[in-house]
């Protein structure tokens, strides 16, 4: 079965050709990363604007590197939630009219579940494509004394087969999500830990900016921690009961050790502090925060398992799950080809492939709606 996703719920725009939900016969992304670098952050106007110029040609180009024509799709995908509203419309206006004009079955899927599913995907061509102008980074340092994560223990060992057991867990961190989802088979979702208030790649962003480093600051933190001391701070973990999440007091723990530490008062404004620190301290300070958020992360998952000692599988996914130091701490855990981990369209089409396994029915292309926030619990 040949399925075309497409994916535009924030600011990528992409389109891909995937056969039985594992194999990759294209992935064409756009990444509007270069404009919003300038801006320190998305822009929702802007991201739908660029969805729209870039939508037809990511589609186009998405079939012709296939090498398939219109007649041997089976099914469009499509993200329908959750995401920024006019980047949503502008991806489900295009799946609606396509699925009308070539006579397709449509299929609404949730952004979270795509992320999962990207751990059923084979390693295949992925094109990164970026419009406007090249972000003014810093150059990153020589690597230096950034000391590992500890690893989750599994009690299971990764099975050598290539895709994820059920029972499983899924840790889903993104820019917009920290979630722990149970699933018990395809396609069936429970939420059994969220974030109470920021995502953990939402933090990673704002930390950055703290800390002047470009958006988007997962991977500029990452690559400033290469040459920093991971140990030099001491960030407080969050007082957070159960299997839920906390982000925003690390971010301001992070604000609080950097004021500290140039010797400013807490109402110092926090876009002046990077005048402030010198190269070797941004290091450290994104080192530092770097191994605090992963160690949240590690901690809640093996609080997870020993709850659900049934579990077979643990899969990792959304835009933080490129992060490599989050790879050493979970070396049992399954997770997506680094090309894989932000948003793409081959992972609207393998989360759709499995739906329609599981029994789920195309939906009506000239009623379909977006929901920015809507659970993956539906
Ligand atoms: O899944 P994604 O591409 O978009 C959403 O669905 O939100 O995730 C984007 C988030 C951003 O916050 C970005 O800073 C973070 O993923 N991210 C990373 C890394 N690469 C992207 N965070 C940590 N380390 C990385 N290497
Ligand atoms: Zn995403």
């Amino acid at each position: 079965m040949l399925i075309l996703g497409i994916e535009t719920s924030c600011d990528e725009t992409a389109a891909a050709v995937v056969r039985d939900g594992r194999e990759i016969l294209s992935n064409v992304v756009v990444s509007q990363i270069d404009i919003f670098a300038e801006y320190g952050g998305v822009i929702p106007e802007v991201a739908a604007r660029s969805h729209l110029e870039a939508m037809m040609p990511v589609v186009d180009k998405a079939l012709s590197d296939a090498g398939v024509s219109w007649e041997e799709i089976d099914a469009i995908a499509v993200t329908y939630a959750p995401g920024l509203l006019g980047s949503l419309l502008i991806g489900t206006l295009t799946a609606r009219t396509l699925a009308i004009l070539h006579n397709k079955p449509l299929y609404a899927v949730h952004h979270l579940k795509s992320h999962i599913y990207a751990n059923w995907l084979e390693t295949g061509a992925s094109e990164m494509v970026s419009l406007g102008a090249r972000p003014s980074g810093p150059s990153p340092r020589a690597a230096g004394a950034n000391t590992r994560a500890a690893a989750l223990r599994t009690p299971f060992e990764k099975p050598s087969l290539d895709a994820p057991d059920f029972p499983l867990l899924a840790l889903v961190v993104s820019g917009g999500h920290t979630q722990i989802l149970y699933m018990p088979e395809h396609d069936k979702f429970e939420i059994i830990g969220t974030t109470e208030d920021d995502a953990v790649g939402e933090c990673f962003d704002k930390v950055a900016k703290i800390l002047g480093l470009p958006y988007p600051g997962g991977p500029s933190i990452t690559k400033a921690a290469l040459s920093g001391d991971a140990n030099k701070y001491r960030l407080p973990h969050p007082k957070v009961e159960g299997l839920d999440f906390s982000f925003s007091g690390l971010k301001t723990a992070v604000l609080r050790a950097v004021q500290k530490e140039v010797g400013v008062p807490i109402s110092y404004p926090s876009h002046k502090l990077k005048e402030l620190l010198a190269p070797e301290q941004v290091a450290d300070f994104a080192a530092s925060f770097q191994k605090t958020a992963v160690d949240i992360l590690r901690e809640k998952m093996e609080l997870a398992l020993e709850g659900h000692p049934e579990v077979k599988s643990v899969v990792v996914a959304g835009g933080v799950s490129a992060n490599q130091e989050l790879r050493k701490a979970f070396p049992d855990a399954f997770f997506p080809d680094v090309k894989l981990s932000g948003d793409n369209g081959a992972m609207v089409a393998a989360a759709c492939y499995y739906e329609i396994l599981s029994g789920v029915k195309p939906v009506d292309p000239y009623s379909l709606n977006i929901y920015p926030r809507i659970s993956i619990e539906g």
